[in-house]
């Protein structure tokens, strides 16, 4: 029987897709870097029995298997090379909510939920799931786990690996890793889980995970604040933590010129009266009653500003208008796609240095080039996109001035968006031969026969 039917055998003649019309969504990625890149198909499995079935198939005719969550990801690697047999094997379909144990706050959940629906079942259940990011509608959790995805709220809750308590993964020979324990404390050695979290698909398919729930914030105060500097910005993020602790849930920067983009792109308002340099879109959030917390940050920024950390600064009134405020900052990326892209961290104290250098080492070589940066500030975290447009023709050279500046400041040249096809081979530059070693080693124990998702990471 032919490869094909012996597909539709494990998922049903109808989850097989060949049509070009079908297919090309799932070969193009998020930014549409990659259009080129062919599979024999699109497979679409329900449970992890089919994709425990579909992947020893695979293993044995030696195809590979690039897994697909929401193909939102921005680093190329859920779609296919096409450099070989390979099949795009899409979780979209195993979309369950398995339990959630409110005495234990934990929520497990299938590979394909997409996060927007994670979030909604916690809050359904008076709890609260804090990864949130931009495509929250469309990601899903199993890529959401396979990148370590970043997001708003790393500053208070951490990065989706910190989310994770336990998975369900199909090893790359088809079978089945049963590590859907909901278990706070389990030091039995190696912390396999971590392995599969990151790994953008190299390593096995997330099938299940079981993911930590917090309690549910009832204040919420969200502030739009005009500031000089980065440096101000950094200094803000101390003084406000200083005065409000843990609460402090979300502390974003975007330069003019990135709210200009995304103002205009909108067709939204200056949340401000007057323009500054640079803004901070923070969120505060705790327990209790909203009219407190609010007097609170009210003093906090007060403070902050006699200090002289910040310009002007605005509250949010209702939560129509906290919710346009965040729609300004998730809508920044659509808001100038086509620039060059840049996914940086540093420590957060060189932020201020970071910015700098990148100006001047970049307008040593462009002169008008012209940066838009925003980004996760209070993680060390800046997406540093430079335009205008023509500079998308200087890709490489551009890439090559920035990751420098990055390495000189100790940071990493992915902070969020992981390496897929984009950045395999700039990281080799960045990683010892030590780490390139064992992270190979990794690869070639789990997957001998390299049929994850190969040419991504490594
Ligand atoms: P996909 O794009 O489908 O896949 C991503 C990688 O994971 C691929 O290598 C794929 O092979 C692998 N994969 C997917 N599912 C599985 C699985 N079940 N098992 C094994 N491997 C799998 N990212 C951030 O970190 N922070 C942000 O703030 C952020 N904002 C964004 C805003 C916008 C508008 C957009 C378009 C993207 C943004 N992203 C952000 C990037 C993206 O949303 C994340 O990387 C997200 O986690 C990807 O999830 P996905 O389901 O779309 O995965
Ligand atoms: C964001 O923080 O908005 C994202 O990570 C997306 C991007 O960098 O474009
Ligand atoms: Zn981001």
């Amino acid at each position: 029987m032919d490869f094909q039917r012996r597909l539709a055998d494990i998922v049903g003649a109808g989850n097989v897709l060949t049509a070009a019309e079908d297919v090309k969504p799932y070969f193009i990625d998020a930014r549409r870097l990659y259009t080129a890149g062919r599979a024999e198909c699109v497979v679409r499995p329900a449970s992890t029995a089919e994709v425990s079935r579909l992947v020893a198939l695979c293993a044995a005719e030696d195809v590979a298997i690039v897994p697909q969550g929401g193909n939102t990801g921005l680093s190329g690697g859920s779609v296919p090379t096409g450099a070989r047999r390979e099949i795009v094997l899409s979780l979209s379909r195993m979309n369950r909510i398995r339990s959630l144990d409110a005495l234990n706050d934990t929520i497990t959940v299938e590979a394909g939920c997409v996060l927007a629906t994670v979030q909604q079942a916690a809050e359904d259940a008076g709890r609260f799931f804090p990864l949130s990011l931009g495509a929250e509608g469309s990601c899903q959790i199993g890529g959401n786990l396979s990148t370590n995805a970043g997001g708003v709220n790393v500053l208070r809750y951490g990065m989706a690996r910190e989310q994770v308590l336990g998975l369900e993964v199909v090893l790359p020979d088809g079978r089945v890793w049963d590590g859907l324990r909901g278990l706070r404390k389990d030091n039995t050695g190696y912390d396999l889980k971590q392995l599969f979290v990151g790994a953008e698909g190299t390593l096995g398919i997330i099938t299940a995970a079981v993911l930590r729930l917090r309690p549910k914030p009832t204040a919420n105060v969200t502030a739009f604040i005009g500031v000089e500097s980065p440096r101000h910005a950094v200094e803000l993020l101390a003084a406000l933590r200083g005065r409000l602790g843990e609460r402090l849930s979300a502390f974003e920067l975007i330069s003019r010129p990135s709210l200009e983009a995304v103002v205009s792109h909108l067709k939204d308002k200056d949340p401000l009266p007057a323009p500054h340099p640079w803004y901070v879109l923070s969120e505060i959030a705790d327990g209790g009653e909203t009219t407190l917390l609010r007097e609170q940050v009210e003093q906090a920024l007060a403070g902050a500003a006699e200090d002289g950390w910040l310009r002007d600064a605005t509250l949010a009134q209702s939560v129509t208008q906290a919710r346009g405020l965040w729609k300004l900052r998730e809508s920044i990326p659509e808001a100038q796609f086509v620039n060059v892209k840049h996914d940086i961290s540093v420590a957060a104290s060189r932020i201020p240095e970071l910015v700098d250098r990148l100006a001047a080492a970049l307008r040593a070589k462009y002169p008008d080039v012209y940066p838009y940066v925003f980004g996760h500030v209070g993680d060390g975290n800046l997406h540093y996109n430079v335009g205008p447009e023509k500079m998308v023709k200087e890709r490489p050279a551009v890439n090559r001035i920035v990751y420098d500046v990055v390495a000189e400041l100790g940071g990493s040249i992915s902070a969020e968006h992981g390496l897929g096809q984009l950045k395999r081979e700039e990281i080799r530059r960045h990683k010892s031969a030590l780490e390139l070693e064992l992270m190979a080693a990794l690869k070639r124990t789990l997957d001998p026969k390299g049929i994850m998702n190969p040419g991504k990471v490594l």
